[in-house]
């Protein structure tokens, strides 16, 4: 079933499309600067297999920080839960997602939470395989199936581009290692995060990922279980306490849903048993979210009463 494109959500996103100018696109990794700032897509899709879509839902972006999501539900399906958090915290840091000042802080000095740079850094060094490809073969297949994409590649020039400017990344990779969380190569690990990250994706990839989120790990249409129930219960709440950094607090009070951004403009949302959101807009705010796609998500949360609380 095509995704539709419809009238109402065209003009709620003509009404967000304004705040893009308010945003700037992320330059810190070279390669996102090229992006153009004016672009913005959503698409929402339903557990029948109903989509509806306003903008250019063709626009590729990135994943970026959204990946972090879907590596901490494979990490926890091959490794459990009781491993995972003996290596990555359960609380949100109120920093911005590269800082490393918590990290020296804390005691023992494991990553507060895994969307974070340096939790995450730590979930993806989880994933298991005997090399980088087939580490990155099992987390690309897996957003596949979890989008029910089986085109989904990834932007080869991104990844490169981050990994020769990821100087932070590696600085939070050294301590780590020091401090006995990780244990691999560091380079190799950056090599298989900054290709997570770009692996690319549109706003209706988003929302079909979005969608196996609010089914509690369950394909839309056929049913069928992509995640047990728990991991998607454990990453919906870390999207509504951590998914959108240190803005995770007021995104719960103006929009109310678990969501999860990323630097290159996405937004994966999952409405609890009723849809998947994706959005792409590449303009952020000063803490790395999609301007216009908040104020998208603001408009829909309120007109459709999405918020959980
Ligand atoms: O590690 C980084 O800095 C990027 N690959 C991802 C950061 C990100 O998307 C934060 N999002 N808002």
């Amino acid at each position: 079933m095509p995704c539709q494109s419809n009238e109402e959500l065209e003009s709620i996103l003509l009404e967000a499309k304004q705040y893009t100018s308010e945003g700037k696109v992320a330059d810190y990794i070279p390669a996102l600067s090229k992006a153009n700032p004016d672009d913005l897509s959503v698409a929402i899709f339903h557990p029948d297999g109903t989509c509806y879509s306003a903008g250019c839902i063709q626009e590729k972006i990135t994943l970026q920080s959204i990946s972090k999501v879907i590596t901490l539900a494979l990490a926890l399906m091959e490794s459990g839960e009781e491993y995972v958090f003996s290596k990555v915290g359960y609380e949100p840091t109120g920093d911005p997602f590269n800082s490393i000042v918590k990290l020296e802080m804390s005691n023992p000095s494991k990553p507060l939470n895994p969307m974070i740079n340096a939790g995450a850094l730590a979930v993806t060094h989880m994933i298991k395989g005997n090399s980088v490809e087939e580490r990155f073969r099992k987390i690309i297949d897996f957003v596949k199936r979890l989008s029910g994409n089986e085109e989904i590649s990834y932007s080869a020039e991104v990844a490169k581009s981050e990994f020769e400017t990821s100087h932070l990344n590696r600085a939070l990779c050294f301590f780590m290692k020091q401090h006995g969380i990780i244990n691999e190569d560091v380079e190799e690990l950056l090599d298989l995060y900054t290709k997570q990250c770009s692996i690319e994706v549109n706003c209706l990839d988003l929302a079909r990922i979005g969608i196996v989120f609010a089914l509690n790990g369950k394909e839309p249409i056929t049913n069928k279980q992509l995640m047990p129930a728990q991991v998607a219960r454990i990453c919906k709440t870390f999207m509504v306490t951590c998914g959108m950094y240190n803005a995770s607090g007021e995104f719960a009070v103006r929009v109310g849903i678990p969501a999860k951004s990323g630097v290159a403009g996405g937004i994966l949302g999952a409405v609890p048993n009723r849809f998947g959101i994706g959005i792409s807009g590449p303009a952020l705010d000063d803490k790395g979210n999609s301007v216009a796609g908040l104020k998208l998500l603001e408009i829909l949360a309120s007109k459709y009463e999405l918020s959980m609380f």
